[in-house]
C-alpha cells in the first residue's frame, strides 16, 4: 500500500496536525510514504498562464503553458497513485491553510 502524507501547518516545530500524522502514518506501518510538506516546500500559486493553459489543448500550448501545467500534472499523478492519503490540516480563519488549496 502506498501512503501520501500531506502535512500543511505553517509550525514545523510544535504542531499538533504534524503530531496526529505522525501517529497516523506510525500506525498504518507502511514503508512507502511519499510526504509533501508544504511549509518546509511550499508550492506556487496559480497563475494567469496556468490558468489560461489548462483550458488550451496540449498541442496548442506554448512551452511557457506546459511548464505551469507540468508541476500541478505531476502533482495530480502523485495524488492519484496513492492507495491512502493522510492530510494534516490546521483550520486557519475558517477554512484550510492556503498552502493546502494550492
Ligand atoms: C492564523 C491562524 C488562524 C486560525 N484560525 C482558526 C479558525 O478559524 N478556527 C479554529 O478553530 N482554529 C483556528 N486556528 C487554530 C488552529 O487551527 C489550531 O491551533 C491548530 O491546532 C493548529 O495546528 P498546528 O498545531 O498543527 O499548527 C488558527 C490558528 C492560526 C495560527
Amino acid at each position: 500500500m502506498s501512503i501520501l502524507r500531506i502535512d500543511s501547518s505553517a509550525n514545523t516545530t510544535d504542531s499538533v496536525t504534524r503530531a496526529l500524522t505522525d501517529r497516523i502514518i506510525a500506525k498504518l506501518g507502511d514503508t512507502d510514504v511519499t510526504v509533501r510538506d508544504l511549509a518546509r516546500e511550499p508550492l506556487p500559486q496559480i497563475t494567469h498562464t496556468w490558468a489560461i493553459a489548462r483550458v488550451t489543448p496540449e498541442e496548442n500550448r506554448s512551452d511557457e503553458q506546459s511548464e505551469a501545467l507540468a508541476e500541478s500534472d505531476k502533482l495530480v499523478a502523485e495524488l492519484l497513485a496513492a492507495d491512502t492519503i493522510v492530510i494534516g490540516a490546521p483550520i486557519y480563519n475558517f477554512s484550510v491553510p492556503a498552502s493546502l488549496k494550492a
